[in-house]
């Protein structure tokens, strides 16, 4: 009892500052993968919650979500392009992402882009 009053402090902060600690890589995560998609026009023609030219982030993550085979379906179009999930209109192919870019693009799109506008 003794060594609970006088670490409950301890505990409590750590209860509290664990989960908080792993939010901010998850945060940290999802600004570099923003900065990727602003640099590779992605956010030309996607936003977080509404159509632009393609899809909405939060409407692609939503139908993917019970998709195992999602990530490497995404990954492979986001790379080549081509059209027929949304509609007619195509997306071009973006051939300068790299293995670490799609990494970080791929989690957080499915996420709903929680950080983009
Ligand atoms: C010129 C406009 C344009 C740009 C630039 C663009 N997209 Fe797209 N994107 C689209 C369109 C249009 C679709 C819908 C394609 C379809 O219906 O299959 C789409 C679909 C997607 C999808 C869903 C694919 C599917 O089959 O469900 C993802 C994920 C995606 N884009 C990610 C990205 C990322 C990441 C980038 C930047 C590297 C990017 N897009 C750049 C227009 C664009």
């Amino acid at each position: 009892m003794h060594f609970l009053v006088r670490h409950a402090n301890l505990i409590f902060a750590a209860a509290f500052l664990l989960p908080s600690l792993s939010s901010a890589y998850a945060r940290e995560d999802d600004v570099k993968a923003q900065v990727i998609a602003k640099q590779n026009a992605c956010l030309g023609c996607h936003a977080k919650n509404k159509k632009i030219v393609g899809p909405a982030f939060q409407d692609i993550a939503k139908r993917y979500a019970n998709d195992p085979n999602a990530k490497i379906f995404l990954r492979n179009k986001i790379l080549k392009g081509g059209a027929g999930s949304w509609g007619v209109v195509p997306m071009p192919a973006n051939t300068k992402l790299n293995d670490s870019d799609l990494n970080l693009l791929l989690p957080w799109i499915l996420r709903g882009a929680p950080s983009a506008n």
